[in-house]
This record gives structure tokens, C-alpha cells and sequence, in this order.
């Protein structure tokens, strides 16, 4: 009785935290909407499921800090390929290659674990009701709003797609070597403009890369040219000696966000970029462009606002992309099965 009605009151003290973030952030922002989803779409179906992931998530926040990371980015490659309908969680099979094995996600993409647990919480209440690519998504902004209080809204009703290639993710994620036009027209393909770019790579504010993706810039950036003269000389040192020149395919992990601010989600990114700290040639690139150059300038400035803002906006177009709706895609059981 006594252990009931204390996790009854934390329970309460997480929605009452979630109401006060609904209440105060939800009118501020015009928010883009989208014909055939809703944020009550399961209000009716399954009214609990929203609580149910975010305690998951609660949980899950406790025993790994780099989760923000791992969601967000889960759900941006979910989004980039066939549209934000779960295809990133489906796995292999004798016959077929799938997402999660591409390139871009191969010994790098994580948390689906926490978006399974997710789902098999939801379904113990409403057996095929909540489709795994509307999880990704609440998960993505609940993840953020826990650790740092940033609120948008997630309009739910996406269904799971049924097609996962690991091809379509190698031409459709943007790589990391990526030039300015690359990025512009990988974004333009999916909908999303140059403001959408400058802002959603912000993410980079938190989580980590391999030794393995850096290697080439700071070790063989050209025939003629050691390092990538983009990075700042200290930081290119510190990369170099995380990264040695005798282990191209090092696995070791190296924080994304080199600055001062540390692992947190604030938009300390654009200062790095601003000064030549950022693990990617795709983060530097965001400098050749001068409108995107004059966008990373002003969003450095400030540790929330108006990034919180923008980035927020941001994602919620990104969770439109393609989605299936209505009669299409299907509601799968297990996230990782078709
Ligand atoms: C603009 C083009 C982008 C490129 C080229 C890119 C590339 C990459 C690469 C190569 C990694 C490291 C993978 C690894 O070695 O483990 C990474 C990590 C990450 N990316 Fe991006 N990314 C881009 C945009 C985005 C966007 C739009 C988001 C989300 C809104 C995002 C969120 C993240 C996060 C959070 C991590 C850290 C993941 C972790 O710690 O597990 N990225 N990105
Ligand atoms: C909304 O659903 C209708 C009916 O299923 C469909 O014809 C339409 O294309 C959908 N709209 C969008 C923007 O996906
Ligand atoms: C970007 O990269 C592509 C492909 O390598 C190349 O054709 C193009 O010239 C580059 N653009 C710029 C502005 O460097
Ligand atoms: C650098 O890149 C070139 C061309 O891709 C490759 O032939 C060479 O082996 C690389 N060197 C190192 C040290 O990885």
C-alpha cells in the first residue's frame, strides 16, 4: 500500500511537471500542423499511452545520460528514410538488408531498446492501438522536455511502414563529409529548408561520434592536406590524440560538444562551430553559406532561446515528413518485426 501511493504521488509530481511545461510553453509558438495527425489521436483508444512512454522514459533517463542523444537522433534517421513510420527499428533478415544496418547506423544508432521497453508497455494496455514511429516521435520531445525542459507539441496518428533498406539509408542520410550544397539539397529533398538544417544540427549539442567517422579530417582530410584547416589547431590536438593516426576504425567515442557547456542540450553547438570545435565537416560547412553563417551567429548567442524555439519548430516539420496515415502502413506488434 505504502510503496503504491508513493509512486502514485512521483507519478503525480511527473504529470503535474509535464502540465506546467504544456501550460506555459503551448501558447507562445505557432506550431506547423499536419491534416491527418492530432495530439489526441489516441485520447480515446489509449489515453495512457503518453504517460506510459514518458515514465519508461523517466526510468531509462536514470540509468544513461547520453539517451537525449541517442533518441533524437533515432528519430531524425527514422524521419530521413520513407518518412517518420519506424522503418529505422526493423531488422534484418536473411533476405534483406535492412536501415539499421546501413552505413549511417551501424554501431552508432541506439536506443531502440528504450523505444521496444516503450512499446511493450503501451501494448500491455492497448494491444495494437500505438504505432512504433508515433513512440519514436513522443519519445524524441519527451526525452528533451525531461532532461532540459524544452517543450513542442507531437501530433500523433503515424503508422509503421513495412520496408526497411539499408541502400535507401546510405543515399538518404546526409554524411558527415557532406559540402554546404550536399546539405541543402539532402534537407530539400525531405522538405526542409536551410533554416531547418542550420537549426536541427544544433542536435550536435549533445551525444557522441566514433574515432572512426573523424578519422579522415583530422588524419588524411586531402592528398596535400593533413587536418582540416576548419578546426581550431587546440582542438584538432585534442581530436588527434583521442583519435591515434594508427587506428583508423577506432570505436572509441568522443563528445560532440567540445565546449565548456559539456553534455547538456543548449546551443553552445554554434559557438564551436563559430569556432572551429565541431567533429564534422558537415557542421563546419554550415560557415560557407553566409545566410547560414549569419543564422549560426545568432543562435550561439544565447544558451535556450531562441533555439529552444526554432528547434522545437523544426522538429515537429521533421516528424511530417512522409508520414503514413489512415488505412496505410500498418500498427506492428514488435518495433523491430514486420
Ligand atoms: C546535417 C547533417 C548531419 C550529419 C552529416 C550528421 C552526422 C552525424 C554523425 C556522423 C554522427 C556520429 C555517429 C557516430 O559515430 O556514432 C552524428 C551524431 C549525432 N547526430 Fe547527427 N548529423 C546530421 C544532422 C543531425 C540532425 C538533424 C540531428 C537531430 C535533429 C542529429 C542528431 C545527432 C545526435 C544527437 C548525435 C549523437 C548521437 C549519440 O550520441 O548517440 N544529427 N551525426
Ligand atoms: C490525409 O489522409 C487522406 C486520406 O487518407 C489522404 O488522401 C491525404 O493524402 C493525407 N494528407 C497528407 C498530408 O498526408
Ligand atoms: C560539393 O560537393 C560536390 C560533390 O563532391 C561537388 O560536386 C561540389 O562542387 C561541391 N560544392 C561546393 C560548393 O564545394
Ligand atoms: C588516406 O586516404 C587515401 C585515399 O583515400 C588512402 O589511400 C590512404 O591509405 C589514407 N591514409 C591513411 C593514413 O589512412
Amino acid at each position: 500500500m505504502e510503496k503504491a501511493s508513493v509512486q502514485w504521488s512521483s507519478w503525480l509530481a511527473v504529470t503535474t511537471i509535464a502540465t506546467i511545461f504544456l501550460a506555459t510553453n503551448a501558447q507562445a509558438t505557432n506550431y506547423p500542423t499536419h491534416p491527418n495527425l492530432s495530439e489526441d489521436f489516441y485520447a480515446r483508444t489509449c489515453p495512457q499511452a503518453r504517460i506510459t512512454v514518458f515514465n519508461v522514459l523517466v526510468r531509462q533517463l536514470a540509468l544513461n545520460r547520453n539517451l537525449p542523444a541517442q533518441l533524437i537522433r533515432l528519430f531524425f534517421h527514422d524521419c530521413f528514410v520513407r518518412g517518420c513510420d519506424s522503418s529505422v527499428m526493423i531488422e534484418s533478415t536473411p533476405g534483406n538488408l535492412a536501415e539499421v544496418d546501413g552505413f549511417p547506423n551501424r554501431n552508432s544508432i541506439k536506443g531502440l531498446d528504450v523505444i521496444a521497453l516503450a512499446k511493450q508497455k503501451v501494448e500491455e494496455d492497448c494491444p495494437g492501438i500505438v504505432s512504433c514511429a508515433d513512440i519514436i516521435a513522443l519519445a524524441a520531445r519527451d526525452i528533451l522536455q525531461l532532461s532540459r525542459g524544452l517543450y513542442f507539441p507531437v501530433p500523433l496518428g503515424r503508422r509503421d511502414g513495412t520496408v526497411s533498406l539499408a541502400s535507401e539509408a546510405n543515399t538518404n542520410l546526409p554524411s558527415p563529409f557532406a559540402n554546404y550544397t550536399q546539405l541543402v539539397t539532402s534537407f530539400g529533398n525531405q522538405g526542409l529548408s536551410e533554416e531547418d538544417l542550420v537549426v536541427l544540427s544544433g542536435a550536435h549539442t549533445i551525444g557522441v561520434s566514433h574515432c572512426s567517422v573523424i578519422f579522415r579530417r583530422i588524419w588524411n582530410f586531402s592528398a596535400t592536406v593533413q587536418t582540416d584547416p576548419a578546426l581550431s589547431p587546440a582542438y584538432a590536438a585534442k581530436l588527434k590524440a583521442l583519435c591515434p593516426i594508427d587506428q583508423p576504425q577506432s570505436q572509441t567515442e568522443v563528445e560532440l560538444d567540445a565546449s565548456m557547456g559539456g553534455n547538456f542540450f543548449d546551443s553552445n553547438y554554434y559557438d564551436n562551430v563559430l569556432n572551429g570545435e565541431t567533429a564534422f565537416i558537415s557542421d563546419s560547412a554550415l560557415l560557407t553559406n553566409p545566410s547560414a553563417a549569419a543564422l549560426v551567429r545568432a543562435l550561439g548567442r544565447f544558451s535556450t532561446n531562441p533555439f529552444f524555439e526554432k528547434f522545437g519548430l523544426a522538429m515537429v516539420k521533421m516528424g511530417f515528413i512522409n508520414v503514413k496515415t489512415g488505412s496505410e502502413g500498418v500498427i506492428r506488434k514488435i518495433c523491430s518485426k514486420v
